[in-house]
């Protein structure tokens, strides 16, 4: 593979895909990063504000699944590698309408994919989810080798979208890596998830919706390890293969949520426990051996110190939340919450 001095990032704008930009452009002196985002509610252009007039980052508006303006842009681009993180990503909103991400994960990944090999792109990352293995029981955790098993539509078009990634390399040698991470948190996470959506209710004095008894259980990752999982992964990774990424770290739900609520000094009478999530996976554990072994990498960011950080920046950043927390999120936040809340 050559040097990557060009590279095509999908989904820029969210959460985690403006953390791996930041982060490459400071790591990578002489890489130059054009960013295909579709700016839908979760893609923000605050999220990237500080590297906007870098002249090594260029952001293009448009769809992953738009077929021309992939193609053109893939086919002109002269990219040494494209990382994929453009995703509908909430797995309640998939509950809601499944479309969205059949279209966007599913079919976009594919005309991705087309564009790449067509282009012949020397690397193709998919950034993916250890939720493709479905739910783990009270012990064990999910390897490369764990069979997929999906249960939510979120998940499954992401597994729709790794079995495409693998028929490529088996049937193309098309050089694709797939990488499978647990929950990330960190700065510019969009306030639907359980931690930012907790820490920004919280602030407000805003009751926090634990879904189910709270036991479920969950390994959380900083954001800047799993970005620095993905570079190593794309440099490093072996063509073909899957790497999974955690942070080592477990929590039950209902302990994130005392954790925020300590730190934030709020009281326990915030909790509301509400009617479960449907097909509520119980839990998620990764053993990320092969990256720490194979890609020399490891989780660097202690959890109570990330998430005491993470804290701080959504208490720091405020009108960040408030301008997301408007519009159309009122409304999603109405459907998702709104009866079991007043209930
Ligand atoms: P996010 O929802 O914050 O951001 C998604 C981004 O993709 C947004 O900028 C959005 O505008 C863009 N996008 C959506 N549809 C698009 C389309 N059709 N064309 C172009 N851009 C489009 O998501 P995130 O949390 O940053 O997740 C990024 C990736 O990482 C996803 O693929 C997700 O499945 C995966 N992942 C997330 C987590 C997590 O904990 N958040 C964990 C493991 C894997
Ligand atoms: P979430 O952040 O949506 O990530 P995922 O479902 O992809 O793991 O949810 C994390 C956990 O928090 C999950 O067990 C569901 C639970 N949860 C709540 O209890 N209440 C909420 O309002 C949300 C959004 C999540």
């Amino acid at each position: 593979m050559n040097p990557i001095r060009r590279m095509l990032v999908t989904g820029g704008c969210g959460f985690i895909g403006s953390m791996f930009i930041r982060l490459e452009l400071e790591a990578h002196p002489d890489l130059q990063i054009v960013n295909l985002d579709k700016l839908t509610y979760a893609g923000n252009l605050e999220n990237l504000a500080d590297v906007a007039t870098n002249p090594r980052y260029q952001l293009v508006r448009g769809d992953i699944a738009d077929r021309e303006l992939v193609g053109k842009l893939i086919g002109d681009g002269g990219f040494d590698a494209v990382v994929n993180f453009a995703a509908e990503s909430h797995v309640d909103r998939s509950l809601l309408d499944s479309g969205p991400f059949i279209q966007t994960n599913v079919v976009g990944t594919q005309v991705l994919l087309d564009a790449s090999w067509q282009a012949k792109v020397g690397r193709y990352l998919q950034v993916s989810t250890d939720e493709v293995y479905g739910s783990l029981g009270p012990t064990g955790f999910f390897t490369e080798e764990t069979s997929i098993a999906p249960n939510s539509p979120y998940s499954a078009s992401k597994a729709a979208a790794d079995f495409l990634v693998r028929a490529y390399c088996h049937s193309f040698d098309f050089p694709g890596i797939i990488t499978r991470c647990s929950n990330n948190y960190g700065p510019y996470q969009f306030p639907e998830k359980l931690i930012p959506l907790f820490i920004s209710n919280a602030l407000a004095d805003k009751p926090l919706p634990v879904y189910g008894t709270g036991l479920n259980v969950r390994d959380w990752i900083h954001v800047a390890d799993h970005c620095r999982g993905i570079s190593a992964a794309l440099r490093l990774g072996q063509v073909g293969e899957v790497y999974n990424f955690g942070g080592r770290q477990e929590q039950t739900n209902l302990e994130i949520t005392h954790l925020l609520l300590e730190y934030l000094g709020k009281p326990a009478s915030l909790i509301k426990y509400v009617t479960d999530r449907p097909g509520h996976d119980q839990r998620y554990a990764i053993d990320c051996t092969k990256a720490e072994t194979q890609l020399a990498w490891k989780p660097q960011v202690p959890f109570t110190a990330g998430l005491r950080e993470t804290i701080d920046w959504y208490r720091q950043n405020g009108d960040w939340v408030q301008r997301i927390k408007s519009g159309a999120y009122l409304k999603y936040y109405e459907e998702q919450y709104g009866n079991r809340l007043s209930s």
